[in-house]
């Protein structure tokens, strides 16, 4: 692959400030700059000003054309082949990871290991020792390096060995073989994105290429939410249902998908005329943008959807009503074949509901010089904002689990068939599915290349909790839930405490006799708390273990 470079100069000065940001952007650095997309893209409305920016992150993913939206800057990669690798993907989420540990993290089949230097920079390398293969996320962050911890070897975020405990001559880490493969990273969106190719012009490519990030997103940081969950299906069944509104009536039947008290009725289950806005494919990158009139009608209010799918794993959902305005996005992780991963980020409201907001005011007059109390607020800060956020989560689960055997049996009766080419489409709601999969058979090789060696798609599973457990699925990697489920340990304890001093009170008021008749409605009054009390908080781990989802049963 050969870069050419074309610039020319703009007469208007904004257009040469645009081209000396763009060109000041290094060029051979595993870790590019992270910077906010640049480009002036003049809009009159928030939503036009989201299409424009659109198509300015197409132009910037599009691998064989990257230019500024006057066209003055254009860079050419005259390889114009779709590749997987050559794209950035979210990882993990900043801040639901400690990268003082190594992270273990599987994309497009490779297992990589990230982690946190000394100089607060992220790495990624191969989890795979030079040594003899141990995986290095077994292991534990030393020096700002990666160090295996079977023998003790050391890696730097560039993949070279930086030390050989047992080694006679120093020189031998210098050797190839003792160095292991370096992937790029950076930050952006609160997010440690990775670009999966570890070839020598990895580290120019992915200098060249933003990730693609909707602009409410990073101007909302602090009231949005992500939620992560690993699927027991691949990457293109479950990018095909979030692309395809009109699932929704009978995919979400009973449940509230903007509301949780007004769940999306059956009913709607008809024409939904939907209209192409967007379609590129150059480059063999893709962006297509679909309008779908009147797709959900919770509550009788219409809402209007426009989907937007950004080549190979960011959708974006736009919903417009009379009663609001809701956006969300997702990226789908090709994980293996036969598995996916979900990152998913919405607007919530404040992090830690209403109750943080009034611990809020009340930290003021603690004062700095109360070091104890403000440890005090720290921990209920920490827990009202896991509280919120698991609540939150709780909602979403049914969501997802309401697709999870549809697109386990689609996968397979799919891969039975050889490919999505047979499928039948005959309506306007298909259109962006169907150019969803003109794309992938088309220009993407049918689907997420793996590397040589990669296990085949495994058996179809019968388990409903392999295929719908929230808590290997979900709260493994959630650390607010993992956060809740600690505290309702400790409300259990507490609880049953409660309930022996309960039965241990009440049988010496009855040897005493009793009471005049309202010590004995207390007593009663006590019961009736306690009872509900314990009963809830012996239950609630329930919620974030198996909950089977069974749409005979939601008629
Ligand atoms: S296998 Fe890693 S140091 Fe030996």
């Amino acid at each position: 692959m050969r870069l050419s470079l074309s610039v020319s100069v703009a007469s208007n000065p904004a257009h040469q400030r645009s081209d000396v940001r763009f060109l000041s952007q290094p060029a051979n650095s595993l870790r590019p700059r992270v910077s906010k997309n640049t480009v002036n893209c003049k809009a009159s409305s928030w939503r036009s000003q989201r299409q424009a920016e659109v198509r300015c992150r197409f132009q910037q993913n599009g691998h064989s054309v990257l230019a500024d939206t006057s066209g003055d800057t254009k860079v050419h990669l005259d390889d114009d082949k779709f590749s997987w690798e050559r794209n950035w993907y979210p990882v993990a989420i900043l801040a639901d990871v400690d990268g003082s540990k190594p992270i273990p993290v599987t994309l497009l089949g490779k297992k990589l290991v990230l982690w946190q230097g000394s100089d607060g920079e992220w790495n990624c390398v191969v989890d795979r020792c030079a040594h003899r293969y141990a995986p290095l996320s077994e292991g534990r962050v030393k020096d700002g390096d990666i160090q295996c911890a079977y023998h003790g070897w050391q890696y730097n975020g560039q993949g070279q060995c930086t030390r050989i405990p047992q080694a006679e001559d120093a020189s031998a880490c210098c050797s190839s073989s003792a160095c292991v493969e370096a992937f790029p990273v950076q930050l952006r969106a609160g997010a440690v994105w990775v670009w999966p190719d570890s070839s020598p012009s990895a580290a120019r490519d992915s200098s060249l290429v933003l990730p693609s990030v909707d602009t409410v997103l990073e101007e909302s940081l602090e009231y949005v939410d992500w939620y992560i969950r690993d699927f027991y299906y691949g990457y293109a069944g479950l990018m095909e249902m979030l692309l395809d509104p009109s699932a929704c009536s009978f995919t979400l039947h009973g449940i509230g998908l903007f509301n949780r008290h007004v769940p999306i009725p059956m009913d709607q289950g008809k024409p939904m005329p939907s209209t192409l806005t967007e379609c590129k494919t150059e480059g063999r990158s893709a962006v297509i943008s679909m309008e779908c009139a009147r797709a959900f009608r919770p509550a009788g209010h219409p809402y209007d959807a426009t989907v937007t799918f950004n080549s190979p794993c960011h959708i974006t959902h736009d919903f417009v009503g009379a009663n609001g305005h809701v956006i969300h996005g997702m990226y789908i992780l090709p994980v293996s074949p036969g598995r996916s991963r979900l990152f998913y980020w919405h607007k919530a409201g404040s992090p830690g509901g209403a109750a943080l907001d009034r611990l809020k005011a009340l930290k003021a007059p603690f004062g700095a010089g109360k070091a104890q109390l403000q440890h005090l607020v720290a921990a209920a800060e920490k827990f009202f904002v896991a509280k919120e956020r698991s609540k939150r989560h709780m909602y979403l689960h049914p969501i997802f689990e309401a697709v999870g055997g549809l697109l386990h049996g689609q996968e397979h009766n799919v891969s039975a068939a050889g490919s999505q080419a047979g499928f039948h489409l005959p309506s306007s709601a298909d259109v962006l599915v169907k150019k969803f999969y003109g794309w992938l058979l088309g220009s993407a090789g049918g689907g997420p290349s793996w590397p040589p060696g990669t296990p085949p798609l495994p058996p179809p599973t019968t388990d409903r909790e392999a295929l719908l457990g929230r808590r290997q699925q979900h709260v493994a990697n959630c650390p607010s839930c993992q956060t809740m489920l600690a505290v309702n340990g400790y409300m259990r304890v507490a609880a049953t405490i409660w309930n022996v001093l309960l039965v241990f009170g009440t049988a010496l008021f009855v040897l005493n006799g009793g009471g005049p008749w309202y010590e004995a409605v207390g007593v009663v009054a006590l019961w009736y708390w306690s009872t509900k009390w314990f009963t809830k908080t012996v239950e609630w781990p329930k919620q974030l273990g198996f909950v089977d989802y069974v749409h005979a049963d939601r008629n």
